[in-house]
């Protein structure tokens, strides 16, 4: 190659030309703000642990059902009615019907690293902003955000790791006191098992992958996010049904199907597989 030839390529390099290709993604604008510095709370540090009951202020209807309180899981699931220890996903519907919203169910250890954060807000920019974001991925449903709670798994360890891997993915639930939405966002995600799931201590990888989606309970209403435990789970953060990629929303007060094709590349068949 001549040395003009290097140039250029190196030039297309640096300018982004060909990094352009993938989407562009921007961690503030995905994740919505958490931590300490927002006056968040932390789970314990615990294999399988999860957080106090936590008593909600503005009642969340999950398929027709006021919820009042919840949990915050370290397993990667926010449950209603009971703390969920377990560190294995099963698919949805769950044969027990137990409540879920499952951000990223898998055998999280945040002893070995990470934080799990959670808080109950009606801060009025968050609530702005999750409007905002519903109202263009829901044009025809009336929607303004009157209370929130976000809980974010922060660069979170598997459970036997021998790295230093980390997951990064959050939930957010919203209410207006009747419509509600969840919004799972998907930062990094480097890991999909822990060992006591099959999984390679020395990768995070194999086994029984994560499972992501909801359950509602009720045997008839809940969604599996493709790529549920296979190992194509690691490219959540590429795909969508809002067409932001590694953002997954529904309206969960009743069951509403939406959304539109995922611009992710090479992750196929995700708009002609809702369930
Ligand atoms: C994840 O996506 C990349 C890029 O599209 C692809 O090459 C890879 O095979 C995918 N991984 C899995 C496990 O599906």
């Amino acid at each position: 190659m001549t040395s003009a030839a290097i140039f250029l390529l190196v030039f297309l390099l640096e300018s982004g030309a060909v990094r352009s290709l993938q989407p562009e993604r921007d961690r503030a604008s995905l994740l919505y703000p958490y931590g300490s510095d927002e006056g968040d709370r932390k789970t314990p540090k615990l294999d399988d642990g999860t957080s106090p009951k936590v008593s909600l202020s503005v009642p969340f209807t999950f398929y027709g059902k006021k919820h009042r309180s919840l949990y915050v899981n370290n397993n990667g699931v926010v449950s209603f009615d009971a703390r969920v220890a377990q560190y294995t996903p099963d698919p949805f519907p769950l044969a027990d019907g137990r409540p879920f919203v499952a951000p990223y169910w898998a055998d999280v250890d945040n002893v070995l690293g990470g934080e799990v954060f959670y808080r109950e807000t009606t801060q009025e920019a968050l609530l702005e902003r999750v409007t905002e974001n519903i109202n263009r991925y829901f044009p025809t449903v009336p929607f303004a955000a009157a209370w929130a709670f976000v809980a974010t798994w922060d660069h979170v360890a598997y459970y036997g790791s021998n790295t230093n891997k980390g997951n990064t993915f959050q939930a957010l639930l919203t209410s207006n006191g009747e419509t509600s939405f969840i919004v799972l966002n998907y930062w990094d995600i480097q890991w999909t098992t822990g060992a006591a799931s099959d999984g390679d201590p020395d990768t995070g990888l194999g086994g029984t992958p994560a499972h992501a989606g909801f359950n509602s309970g009720d045997e008839t209403n809940f969604y599996n996010i493709p790529g549920s435990q296979s190992d194509a789970i690691i490219n959540i953060t590429m795909t969508s049904n809002v067409n932001v990629p590694g953002r997954w929303v529904f309206q969960v007060d009743d069951f509403k199907v939406t959304g539109v094709p995922t611009e992710a590349p090479k992750v196929a068949d995700i708009s002609n597989c809702w369930l």
